[in-house]
């Protein structure tokens, strides 16, 4: 199969498509991966449709992008330190990643991007929300971006996965090494894409937490209203799983947040996150 057959059928908007005619465990040949790295430059978050991935299979993909980031936090597949766990089991009321966030924001050099593979999922529930940062960015006023490209931004990952965070119970065992828990890493509230060149809106709830010489009081308002701005249903699209599935997404033009509704239900992700460049 070659990239000339796949099909790229947007699911939103803004943001999202779903790629057809892609047999991820047997063609990862350059054309295929030039196709795939074009889609997530242009819908922030490419998906695909019954694949069946080994573990090895996953991470031979993954590679193609990019070196991977062995996770400092989550509970890596057992054997395979490379991908990382999310998990929530029947009796389990909190998620991983239930809050609107953008991973790795909180390091010097972010990630690009991750490939989240559905190993099990619930009967119903449990999709994931994608927002666009691009689309976000594009819809401010003049003025506003003109202020925004003279911010910087402080993200920490201590106040989630360090000694501080509120660690639930129902969390315990999939989340750890709270000692790791010491980046905050400083950039620009405004980025140009390091691969498309656009300007894509670069703060988030989960992670930036004030305005390079601000106080976090005095930055609150304005990251609330940018928040705010953000989550328009229009800059954002909806994924519903199924066993198979695969979503890949771009760390710097995408918001992500994955909807905990279906206690009861077991839900099992194999994620693998790969590793970025500096933003500017
Ligand atoms: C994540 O935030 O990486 C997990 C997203 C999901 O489980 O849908």
């Amino acid at each position: 199969m070659t990239s000339n057959t796949i099909e790229v059928r947007p699911i939103a908007g803004a943001v999202g498509a779903e790629l057809h005619n892609v047999d991820l465990a047997h063609d990862l040949s350059d054309a295929t991966i030039a196709a795939i790295r074009a889609s997530l430059g242009q819908w922030g978050v490419v998906f695909f449709r019954d694949q069946a991935l080994s573990e090895a299979n996953h991470i031979a993909l993954a590679e193609r992008f990019g070196k991977i980031n062995i996770n400092r936090f989550f509970r890596a597949v057992d054997g395979w330190p490379q991908i990382a766990e999310v998990r929530k089991e029947p009796e389990q009321k909190t998620n991983i990643g239930g809050g609107w966030h953008t991973d790795h924001s909180y390091d010097q050099i972010p990630a690009l991007g991750s490939l989240l593979y559905a190993r099990e999922v619930p009967d119903y529930g449990g999709d994931t929300v994608f927002a666009s940062m691009y689309a976000a960015y594009d819809a401010l006023s003049d003025g506003l971006k003109r202020t925004l490209e003279t911010l910087r931004a402080v993200h920490s990952s201590r106040h989630v996965f360090g000694k501080a965070a509120q660690r639930t119970e129902s969390q315990d065992g999939r989340l750890g090494n709270p000692d790791a828990a010491t980046q905050d890493a400083v950039h620009p509230v405004v980025i140009h894409h390091p691969e498309t060149g656009r300007r894509a809106l670069y703060v988030n709830p989960g992670f930036t937490t004030h305005f390079e010489g601000w106080t976090a009081d005095e930055s609150r308002g304005l990251l609330e209203t940018l928040y705010r701005h953000a989550m328009r249903p229009e800059f954002s699209c909806r994924f519903n799983w199924r066993p198979g599935s695969l979503a890949f997404w771009d760390n710097r033009s995408t918001w992500h947040l994955a909807i905990n509704d279906y206690h009861g239900q077991r839900r099992l992700m194999h994620r693998i996150t790969v590793e970025g460049v500096a933003l500017h």
